[in-house]
């Protein structure tokens, strides 16, 4: 049969695709129409669940190109010799909003890279911030509820959101950046990603260093005001994967410049700060950017659903020479992703073609719903076995990673230093953007109950008095003051209504 005939889902020929089978022309429906049942039925499975954070998403296929040797530091393959090109996908996208949210949005980004290696796939799963608004995973499904719909309104709930970061002081580093320029790019070209943890990479020798990520754009970086955004979304709410898939049909490839910063492995007990501390960054002084390689995104999928829909990406995925870190955030993602995969898209989710690895896949996990392929080998079908199935490789065992102390739970708030980076960042803002920011600020305060206001103020004020001077005066400016301030649990709770 040619590829041009239509056919049901079992390949038999489909006479009629304009009507359905009817008794006479103005009868009901027969239930042997079972080509309607099938169409029907598929319609209803047309989607999986949204991805439960960074739901909004584009990406694209490309290269890693390495340019400078850093096999010194890490036996990983894909940085074993300058010029050597690793494929990969990335995928950007917002984090709050749903499928359907519009992209210019004050928001992070997502940065997520999964590299093809010939030793499995490596994803790097960053933001386009360099820290987090957390920095115990005890706290990350009550932080992104404030950040999604209130339940009874159903709408964004600004009140939740700003009572929970003044609670919160850890999230005010990140909060600086999300009502900075930074906080909304004007396209996924237009930014920077990072692996925002500590990561490890261990050489041949059996030494470990630890490890920060960056990517630099080379588009340069371009924002939105909130008036502009609003234009941009009144016109177009896919802007930003508008502007990357209309720059690579056009043969504009967006590059990114990767670095790396290197700590020796027993640094870490001598930081003033703790360098598994997601909410810092490694001063470049101490810890320069180390140039490593380009990212060049060169080719558009030809299917969103099945290659960027149901794309994979999970921290918990890397390769011989690359390390996680004992970072608590990053600890529980190496779970939380794999588990949401499994949930999202189905048990054989890493079988797919966009997530299937270029390299050998050898397990013993074979059966469960979607398994495409008859698995290799019926006789090695569990391990050891004497029938020549897949064995271990000792050589991928990382270095023995010293740890200590007592368990127990342990005040992350306690004794930590939530002020001085936050601070430095706004230091370095020029007149303009401080403007803007104090502006961004109170706009996002709009209708917060005043309690919640201040408990805010007091963090700006302990990063730098001119901050919270600047955010008090845009609110003078532009809030319209309920009749008597709400000041017990009750009343900011009415407040908040
Ligand atoms: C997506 C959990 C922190 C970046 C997701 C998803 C989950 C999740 C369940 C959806 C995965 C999927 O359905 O495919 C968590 C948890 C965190 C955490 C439990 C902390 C305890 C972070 C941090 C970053 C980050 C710190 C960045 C540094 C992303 C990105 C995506 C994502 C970029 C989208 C991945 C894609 O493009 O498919 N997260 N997350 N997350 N998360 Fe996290």
């Amino acid at each position: 049969m040619s590829d041009t005939k239509l056919t049901t889902t079992a390949g038999s020929p489909l006479p009629d695709n304009q009507n359905s089978r009817s008794a006479g022309p103005r009868g009901p429906l027969l239930l042997d129409n079972y080509q309607l049942i099938e169409k029907l039925a598929h319609q209803n499975r047309e989607r999986i669940p949204e991805r439960v954070v960074h739901a909004k998403g584009s990406g694209a296929y490309g290269t890693f190109t390495v340019t400078h040797d850093i096999s010194r530091y890490t036996r990983a393959k894909l940085f074993s010799e300058v010029g050597k090109k690793t494929e990969l996908l990335m995928r950007f996208s917002t984090v709050a909003g749903e499928r359907g949210a519009a992209d210019a949005e004050r928001d992070v980004r997502g940065f997520s890279v999964k590299f093809y290696t010939e030793e499995g796939n490596w994803d790097l799963v960053g933001n386009n911030t360099p820290v987090f608004f957390i920095r115990d995973p005890m706290k990350f499904p009550d932080f992104i509820r404030t950040q999604k719909r209130h339940p009874r309104t159903n709408m964004r709930s600004p009140t939740a959101m700003w009572d929970f970061w003044s609670l919160s002081p850890e999230s005010l580093h990140q909060v600086a950046i999300l009502f900075s320029d930074r906080g909304l790019p004007q396209g996924y070209r237009h930014i920077n990603g990072y692996g925002s943890h500590t990561f490890s990479f261990w050489n041949d020798d059996g030494e470990r260093y630890w490890v920060k990520f960056h990517f630099k754009t080379m588009q340069g970086h371009r924002h939105w005001t909130n008036e502009e955004a609003n234009q941009v979304i009144a016109n177009d709410r896919e802007s930003a994967q508008r502007d990357l898939y209309e720059a690579i049909e056009r043969g504009d490839f967006p590059k990114w410049r990767v670095f790396v910063q290197i700590m020796p492995e027993l640094d870490a007990e001598k930081t003033s700060y703790n360098p598994f501390d997601l909410t810092k960054v490694w001063p470049h002084g101490e810890y320069p950017l180390i140039e490593v390689g380009v990212a060049e995104l060169n080719r558009n999928p030809e299917h969103y659903f099945a290659e960027i829909e149901q794309s994979s990406f999970s921290p918990s995925n890397i390769v011989p020479g690359i390390g996680v870190s004992p970072d608590k955030v990053l600890q529980s993602r190496l779970f939380a992703y794999a588990d949401a995969h499994r949930y999202r898209v189905g048990t054989h989710y890493e079988m797919l073609p966009v997530n299937r690895p270029h390299s050998v896949v050898n397990t013993y996990h074979a059966d469960g719903p979607m398994r495409f392929d008859a698995p290799k080998g019926t006789d090695h079908f569990y391990e050891p076995n004497s029938f020549g199935g897949p064995v271990e490789q000792p050589f991928a065992k990382e270095p023995p990673l010293r740890i200590n102390g007592d368990a127990g739970w342990y005040d992350h708030r306690a004794g930590n230093d939530d002020y001085t980076q936050p601070g430095n960042l706004f230091r370095m803002f020029d007149e303009g953007q401080r403007q803007r920011f104090f502006a961004n600020i109170a706009a996002a305060m709009q209708g917060v109950p005043r309690p919640i206001i201040d408990r805010q103020l007091e963090h700006f004020h302990s990063a730098d008095p001119a901050w919270a001077a600047g955010v008090e005066a845009a609110i003078r400016a532009t809030h319209t003051e309920p009749a008597s301030a709400p000041t017990t649990a009750a009343d900011v709770a009415a407040a908040a209504e």
